[in-house]
């Protein structure tokens, strides 16, 4: 084993963080035929081997090369996940191409598991016996499923009180070493740095290439789902923007590959109490990144000091895409308005929507073009956020203006008209008497 691990996987040079390039895949002469690769994919669907089955390793020949890859892969068979079309979250929108690529569907409900699949099976690989993380949620309870189909065992930061009961109880029950810091999910990754250097563990937060790299699928089998005709924008969630920079970066590559032969607009969405990429973006023109504390109800991309901005901000110019923010009233919409589709997500996921509307109304988005939202969590992952909104408890009324985007009154208006409109979709539960009547007369009420 090796005696200490040392990784914070950045350049000793410059200090940004380290990333996979392939100098062949961009050269004159072509390594790949695409469309012979494209059946390739396409064949494997039909294979019962475990590697061909997963929607990771399914397209293996654009990631890494992991050595004897045979006795260290661990997948749960990730990825594989439905691509839904969104009819009613497309007129609220103003979109009449509306479609969901769900990364909640995954094996441990969030998009970590592409990622986690490659990264763990490198440290597998490594020799590593420990890995750790930081985690607002989601990352803990992926990595602590892989580390354990793996015979590792897993270390999880989390920032005490602020995830979500779903997330946490998995690592519970996949068995990793779960503490619970008196800090946020920035004050966690600190401590994990830190830690990293003195103990050979095995880190796995997205600053980790190979989880990058892993993360890089949900785009390619994206492309296969719409027959490699891209979309003209994808819309996606923005925390550690560790999964804007992979679906950024396997767009880019796939378009050098000839795999597609034009780029859909990446466009990154930040909660408005967690938005320092937004600000950085557009207050300081990228040119640097202030870090905030930062709050948000949307617990998953409740970061302040992202990592991997530099990596997002890259595709976010090569794709000629946008940053929003959205305000917290307008997150809790757009997650009803994903459920009343019957797709439902956690609440980090619904940003997609949130920012969309947005993006149709500046007019960065037109009504006649396509747009794939990137639902990143189930919506069982919170489901105390799911009631409260549903009782009416999430904001009481008094509490929306202070909800808004920048606090400027045009702001409290729009938000002021998000939450009537959500109250609409509000279905609180009836406690009913146990007879008869009592159930008539409730959907009598409710066929009104
Ligand atoms: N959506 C969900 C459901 C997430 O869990 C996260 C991040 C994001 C979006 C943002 O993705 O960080 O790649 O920009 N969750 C991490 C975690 C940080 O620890 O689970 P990102």
């Amino acid at each position: 084993m090796p005696d200490s691990a040392g990784q914070d996987f950045r350049c000793t040079a410059c200090g940004d963080l380290l990333e996979f390039f392939s100098p062949a895949w961009t050269s004159e002469s072509p390594i790949f035929d695409p469309a012979a690769l494209k059946s390739l994919w396409l064949g494997r669907r039909a294979s019962r081997e475990a590697l061909d089955q997963s929607g990771v390793w399914r397209f293996r020949e654009l990631l890494p090369h992991i050595p004897n890859l045979e006795e260290h892969v661990i997948t749960l068979g990730e990825g594989n996940t439905p691509l839904y079309r969104l009819p009613r979250c497309g007129r609220a929108a103003g979109v009449e191409n509306l479609l969901a690529k769900h990364q909640g569907m995954n094996p441990t409900a969030s998009f970590k598991d592409t990622g986690m699949t490659f990264a763990a099976s490198s440290a597998h690989q490594g020799g590593f016996s420990w890995v750790a993380c930081a985690s607002t949620g989601n990352t803990s309870a992926s990595m602590a499923a892989y580390a354990a189909r793996g015979n590792m065992r897993s270390l999880v930061l989390i920032p005490e009180g602020k995830i979500a009961w779903g997330k946490l109880s998995q690592s519970l029950d996949y068995g990793a070493l779960t503490c619970q810091l008196r800090t946020d999910f920035d004050g966690c990754v600190r401590i994990l740095n830190d830690l990293v250097r003195q103990k050979p563990v095995y880190l796995l937060n997205s600053v980790n290439p190979y989880r990058i790299e892993g993360q890089k699928t949900a785009a390619i089998e994206l492309m296969e789902q719409l027959a490699w005709e891209p979309p003209d924008h994808i819309v996606v969630p923005g925390g550690n923007l560790g999964n804007s920079s992979a679906i950024g970066k396997a767009l880019v590559e796939m378009l050098a590959l000839k795999l597609i032969s034009r780029l859909p607009k990446l466009s990154i969405i930040q909660a408005h109490g967690a938005n320092p990429f937004f600000r950085s973006v557009r207050e300081f023109g990228g040119k640097k990144l202030e870090p905030m504390t930062a709050d948000t109800l949307a617990s998953a991309i409740r970061i302040g000091n992202p990592a991997s901005w530099k990596k997002a901000l890259r595709v976010l110019r090569a794709t000629g895409g946008e940053v929003e923010e959205v305000s917290e009233v307008e997150i809790a919409a757009a997650k009803a308005e994903i459920g009343a589709d019957g797709i439902g997500c956690e609440p980090a996921s619904a940003v997609t929507l949130a920012g969309l509307k947005k993006l149709r109304r500046s007019g960065f988005v037109k009504p006649g073009e396509s747009v794939v939202l990137i639902l990143t969590g189930h919506v069982l992952k919170d489901p105390d956020f799911t009631i409260k909104f549903h009782r009416g408890e999430l904001f009481p009324a008094t509490q929306v203006s202070a909800n808004s985007v920048a606090g400027t009154s045009a702001a409290e208006k729009h938000d002021e008209a998000e939450a009537a409109q959500a109250r609409n979709l509000q279905r609180a539960p009836l406690v009913l008497d146990a007879n008869l009547g009592a159930v008539i007369a409730a959907l009598d009420a409710a066929e009104k």
